[in-house]
């Protein structure tokens, strides 16, 4: 069963890096918040210096950690692949959002940007599904990031509904060519392939991640009817989450808890 078939509902909501309207993006208080309410998580994943996958958005760690404060270093450049896993696990990813510990009662949580297995762990103890978005990485080979990848969520894929996507289409067929069951999706923002039912056939992939301002573009009823699943990101607001719905796109990508 793909990732999408796995689920009854027809309309879909997906907590875009966690719930990050009220929680601070791409970590576990934000995944937790998350619960209950999105049908599953978002996250983007890269790798440190050591080569493990952390969650984190942007490739830099200055917006979202007190990077500067820990590791103030004189060329003011804070490069997630330049600091070993020990070093990203010195930081605090909740301080810049919040103004209180999130994690008092439960210290099972981490401050720090959560791993990728510490986040498919919650998504195990919790049923949530998820989605993991590959940042793309220049400097690295896309069959080495694939295996990296492959080390890390082996173990859990008979046990957590996953699906990989990414901006990097490389990284996708490379993946199907290690495992040809792997749910993956194409993620796309600027300039629409031509013949994108084409397209997605090659990369083999059971959905098109498309950002909503290519959605006029985009001939929806004919790449449903070929069987690929459209989602769409990021929207906030509900007149256009019920009219993005309306035109056949099955899941939405927001930081926001918006139901219909
Ligand atoms: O995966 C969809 C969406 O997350 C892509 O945009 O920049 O928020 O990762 P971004
Ligand atoms: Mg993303």
């Amino acid at each position: 069963m793909s990732f999408y078939g796995n689920f009854s509902k027809k309309n879909l909501l997906i907590a875009h890096r966690g719930y990050r309207e009220i929680a601070p993006e791409n970590t576990l208080y934000a995944f937790r918040e998350a619960l209950g309410r999105f049908d599953f998580l978002e996250i983007d994943i890269q790798l440190t210096k050591d080569n493990r996958w952390i969650i984190m958005h942007d490739e830099t760690l200055e917006r979202t950690t007190n990077i500067k404060k820990i590791f103030p270093n004189s060329n003011n450049i804070y490069k997630v692949n330049d600091y070993t896993l020990n070093e990203i696990k010195k930081l605090d990813a909740t301080s810049w959002f919040l103004k209180e510990e999130p994690f008092k009662e439960n210290k099972t949580f981490t401050l720090a940007p959560p791993t990728l297995i510490e986040t498919l762990e919650f998504c195990k103890r919790n049923s949530m599904p998820i989605n993991i978005e590959i940042k793309d990485m220049v400097n690295i080979e896309a069959s080495y990031v694939t295996k990296l990848l492959i080390d890390d969520i082996s173990t859990y894929l008979s046990s957590v509904n996953i699906l990989i996507s990414s901006f990097n289409h490389k990284y996708l067929t490379s993946l199907k060519e290690i495992s040809n069951s792997l749910s993956t999706a194409i993620n796309i923002e600027d300039n629409l392939p031509n013949n994108i039912i084409e397209y997605l056939s090659y990369l083999q992939v059971d959905a098109l991640h498309i950002d909503k301002k290519l959605l006029k573009e985009l001939a929806i009823t004919e790449v449903n009817n070929r069987g690929f699943t459209i989602s769409a990101f990021t929207v906030n607001s509900k007149d256009e989450i019920a009219d993005i719905y309306n035109q056949g796109v099955r899941a939405i990508f927001s930081d926001m808890y918006i139901t219909i």
